[in-house]
């Protein structure tokens, strides 16, 4: 998630409409959405708040049971509006309210980061046994590494906010990574997006190599883990 700062003012709208101020269309949209746009942002940063929170939990639920914290890090964020334009534009979706809502999957972002594989599984499965947690889809780059390296659950959650006056589903990406498997994605995020043109075959397969490594490192962490706990 290499979006930054959740949207809380109308200062980053503003200054999302001057990156796109070639695009009068979008730009006029802003203009007319400013209100409405907002709002919808605050329903995915609750939606936010809830998942976390749900993880925090299952953290301290976990602790207690087992006397291990499962979780190292829990990291959020909200798509950026330029970002979140970019890619209704980029898969020819219209520009509106709705087409956010129902086919952008990641406007709100949970990274739960783990010490040992196994530990993504048990608060994956933890997670999707509330009832009040609905699966939209999964994504298993563990089982199933990107052709990049790339390794992660991805889960696409919808849960319910409590306003005052209804309730509202909402979706949030969880992405549950080990530290290693972060380690990898944050360096590789930086080595490929640094340069202005793609990598070389042979720089790809270095990093492929190194997701090889990494990922025999949290095989190797788990045998010692399990072996100390048994
Ligand atoms: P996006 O438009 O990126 O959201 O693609 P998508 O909807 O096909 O989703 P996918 O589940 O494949 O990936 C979503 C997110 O996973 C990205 O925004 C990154 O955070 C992460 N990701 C996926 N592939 C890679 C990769 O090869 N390297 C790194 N560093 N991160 C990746
Ligand atoms: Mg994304």
């Amino acid at each position: 998630m290499t979006e930054a700062s959740p949207i809380n003012s109308l200062t980053t709208l503003e200054q999302a409409m001057k990156t796109r101020k070639s695009d009068l269309t979008v730009q006029q949209w802003f203009h007319e959405q400013a209100k409405p746009y907002q709002e919808l942002m605050a329903y995915y940063r609750c939606a936010m708040m809830e998942v976390e929170t749900k993880f925090r939990v299952l953290n301290e639920a976990f602790s207690l049971q087992y006397d291990s914290n499962p979780i190292e890090t829990i990291k959020t964020r909200l798509k950026k509006p330029e970002n979140i334009i970019d890619k209704l534009l980029r898969y020819n979706l219209p520009v509106t309210l709705e087409s956010i809502e129902n086919y952008i999957n990641d406007v709100a972002g949970v990274r739960v980061i783990c010490a040992f594989p196994s530990e993504i599984d048990m608060l994956a499965e933890a997670l999707l046994r509330q009832d009040d947690v609905k699966l939209v889809q999964k994504k298993d780059y563990i089982r199933n590494p990107k052709e990049s390296g790339y390794r992660s659950l991805h889960l696409i959650v919808a849960v319910p906010i409590f306003l005052h006056d209804k309730k509202r589903m909402m979706k949030v990406e969880v992405q549950f990574r080990t530290l290693a498997m972060d380690w990898w994605a944050s360096l590789e995020h930086k080595i490929r997006y640094k340069k202005d043109h793609p990598l070389t075959e042979q720089q790809n397969d270095s990093l492929l190599a190194c997701s090889e490594i990494a990922a025999e490192l949290d095989r190797r962490m788990e045998e010692l883990n399990e072996g100390i706990s048994h």
